[in-house]
């Protein structure tokens, strides 16, 4: 029996997605608890690729329940679009279930994201444009409208309308839009409703009693702790809480049921969208890590930022979540860059250098880096299968990193593949 999470640490996209998909395969339950579609991740299994969103990459298992608990914000149309597409390529959904407490993301949701990203101008956060941060305001605000709702014709009806007149009247009135014809988005989501209904249950009540009976449990983080509404890098942030403790909130079970918490990071850095990143690099090595890492985002397909370790960040991850281990992925990507920097601290403008991350983005405006420079590698490492088969440089390399993230490596990933991993 066991109940692991596994968290991104970084700005997202850390390859969590492979790190998932290995304990998916040991695991009985796998539980996803917050975010929406603005997440997206390619598993390659038996030569085809599945590109996930929003369902639990478990579903590629055929005992796996695969669970959506009540944190996550669901786009039925892009689910929907999930679910055929997972079945055109003969795997079954039977064994997924959605928490009918789960908010809806609806077409002004998304509409509402475009609009106010553009209002904002040079301010904007470069979302995702999926309507995650609209649709958690109106949770929030109390006025959203749930799986409960959407797979009930009559509720849907009345929320629909009521929430619908007022977000038609901000479209056109603050922002100039169009208004929604609202018939035809009830007439609209009531034939999602018919699709999701067979799968709408309480995860809750599904996880707590799975744990009951022994079972192995994954929670699959989305986003990263740096993308954190609290302790990420506000504003320019997701709407909700990837960190250890938001597994527990999404999923509505208590913090002693889990029993290991794996952070993921890049033995390097990235981040997508806007926002500041002490160690991005506007060079040719940053360069050479986008194109040897293939760092385009799943969802978007945005070239990333790109830049040297941060073990300030992942310090930071470690602590606000209570990391057990760290996976490390990527390391085959710093192959042949000549000598590796890492980020030790921040350095301020009073000459003060600091190793916690600043709570707030003026703090950080007043930062700079303070590398240590490690040996790098030529060696191609893809077919290492042990830690000690990999060069003494590489084998350094993460060794300093433990020490400085103060938390141990349990895993290091030295290519795509799922079988490209050191597991220590
Ligand atoms: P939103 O989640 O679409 O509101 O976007 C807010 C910020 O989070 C933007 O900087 C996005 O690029 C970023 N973001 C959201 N989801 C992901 C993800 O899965 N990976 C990396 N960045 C993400």
């Amino acid at each position: 029996m066991s109940a692991n999470i596994v968290i991104g640490t970084q700005w997202g996209d850390e390859g969590k997605g492979k790190i998932i998909d290995i304990l998916a395969s040991r695991a009985e339950v796998v539980v996803r608890s917050q975010g929406g579609n603005n997440a997206g991740h390619t598993v390659v299994s038996n030569g085809k690729t599945y590109k996930l969103h929003l369902i639990p990459s478990g579903i590629l298992y055929p005992n796996t329940l695969c669970l959506i608990g009540a944190g996550v914000v669901l786009d039925p149309k892009d689910f929907i679009g999930e679910l055929n597409s997972l079945h055109s390529k003969g795997i079954s959904t039977d064994n997924l279930k959605i928490d009918p407490r789960a908010h809806v993301v609806m077409p002004w949701h998304i509409t509402l994201d475009g609009l106010s990203e553009e209002f904002r101008g040079n301010m904007d956060i470069g979302t995702t444009k999926r309507g995650i941060g609209p649709t958690y305001m109106d949770k929030y605000e109390r006025c959203g409208i749930r799986v409960y709702d959407l797979v009930n014709p009559k509720l849907l009806k009345e929320k629909a309308l009521a929430t619908g007149k007022l977000k038609n009247k901000i479209i056109t009135e603050v922002y100039g839009g169009e208004a929604f014809d609202l018939d035809k988005v009830i007439e609209e989501y009531i034939e999602y409703g018919k699709v999701l209904a067979p799968y709408v249950d309480d995860v809750s009540v599904l996880t707590y009693d799975a744990n009951k009976e022994g079972k192995t449990i994954m929670f699959e983080g989305a986003q990263a702790t740096l993308l954190d509404i609290d302790f990420g890098t506000y504003p320019y942030v997701t709407s909700s809480h990837p960190l250890s403790a938001g597994v527990c909130v999404g999923t509505g079970v208590g913090p002693k049921m889990i029993t290991n918490i794996i952070g993921v990071a890049k033995a390097y850095t990235t981040r997508v969208g806007k926002g500041p990143f002490p160690t991005e690099l506007d060079d040719e090595i940053g360069n050479t890590i986008r194109e040897k890492g293939g760092e385009f985002g799943t969802t978007t397909g945005r070239p990333r930022r790109t830049g040297w370790f941060d073990a300030v960040i992942v310090r930071h991850s470690v602590r606000v979540n209570g990391l057990d281990g760290l996976a490390i992925n990527k390391l085959d990507t710093l192959s042949g860059l000549g000598n590796l920097k890492v980020c030790v601290g921040y350095k301020k403008s009073d000459g003060s250098v600091i190793k916690n991350f600043p709570p707030t983005l003026e703090g950080l405006e007043d930062c700079k880096p303070v590398y240590e420079t490690l040996e790098g590698f030529n060696e191609d490492i893809s077919s290492c299968k042990n830690f000690e088969e990999l060069p003494v440089a590489c084998q350094n390399y993460i060794r300093r990193l433990e020490e400085l993230c103060e938390c141990k490596v349990c895993m290091v990933g030295v290519g795509p593949d799922r079988t490209q991993i050191i597991e220590r």
